[in-house]
């Protein structure tokens, strides 16, 4: 039994990878978009980040999923690694990624599954809704294996609690207490994402921001403006506090 057993758990089951591929990351799902906006700018700060490097670059995409993240950055580097504790979404992830090396497991309890000294670490929807107890213990074995001084930690946070979805998670919230469905409705603010990865020997030095319109847009006819706008103003720039889906630069202190 890994350490961290609920969360770990939710995707243990194959309905829940086949739900996760097929409708959070359906076609036109909004999900899908975020990530449409997030990729370029992923790849961008990794190729950016590892110009004019002579030595071979390691990657870790850790809870790696289904291989999203992965496959989509593994040919940026000369190694790429996947590690996540369901072995049902790694079996997607081996049909995703041509290159990589992916690993079932536990990192706090299975230290051996790390390697020393990565040059860029990824950490995608993992962190909300990992339970409180365990972001910093997770973050601080990263951290370990975080290249110094110039190691990159690209740390995603898909629920801030300061966005125009807040209003939403809190009528569900509401709802749930009445008639529970188990909905992740984890929220973090910047300020706080910024005091825990301090805390666990990291420091931001760019923020990004996706999406500021709520959600719910994207289920009505509403979804093409709506993306229109959504798209205008990802980025790194002044919205960037109040965009729902966060992406962390961090370096180790
Ligand atoms: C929402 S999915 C995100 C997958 C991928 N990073 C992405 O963005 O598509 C969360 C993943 O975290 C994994 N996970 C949960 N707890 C974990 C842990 N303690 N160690 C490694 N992976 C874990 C789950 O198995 C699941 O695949």
């Amino acid at each position: 039994m890994p350490e961290s057993a609920s969360y770990s758990s939710r995707f243990q089951n194959q309905a829940d990878v086949e739900a996760y591929e097929s409708r959070e990351y359906g076609k036109a799902s909004y999900a899908t978009h975020v990530w449409q906006w997030q990729r370029p700018i992923l790849q961008r700060i990794i190729q950016d980040s590892l110009r004019g490097r002579k030595a071979p670059a390691r990657l870790l995409d850790f809870a790696c999923g289904t291989g999203r993240v992965l496959a989509c950055v593994e040919s940026l580097v000369a190694v790429a690694e996947g590690i996540d504790l369901s072995e049902n979404m790694v079996a997607r992830a081996r049909a995703k990624c041509r290159q990589a090396r992916l690993k079932v497991g536990d990192i706090l309890s299975q230290p051996d599954l790390l390697q020393p000294a990565y040059e860029v670490i990824t950490a995608f929807r993992f962190l909300l809704n990992v339970e409180p107890a365990l972001r910093r213990r997770v973050l601080l074995k990263l951290r370990a294996v975080a290249r110094e001084p110039d190691g990159l930690l690209i740390l995603n946070v898909h629920g801030n609690s300061r966005s125009l979805r807040h209003p939403a998670v809190l009528w569900r919230r509401w709802r749930e207490a009445a008639r529970p469905t188990g909905a992740m409705l984890n929220e973090m603010s910047p300020a706080e994402t910024k005091g825990l990865l301090r805390a666990s020997g990291f420091e931001i030095v760019r923020q990004f921001g996706f999406g500021l319109l709520p959600p719910t847009l994207y289920r009505t006819p509403l979804r093409h403006p709506a993306s229109v706008v959504d798209k205008l103003f990802a980025g790194d720039n002044l919205w960037r506090n109040c965009s729902i889906d966060l992406m962390f630069v961090c370096r180790p202190v």
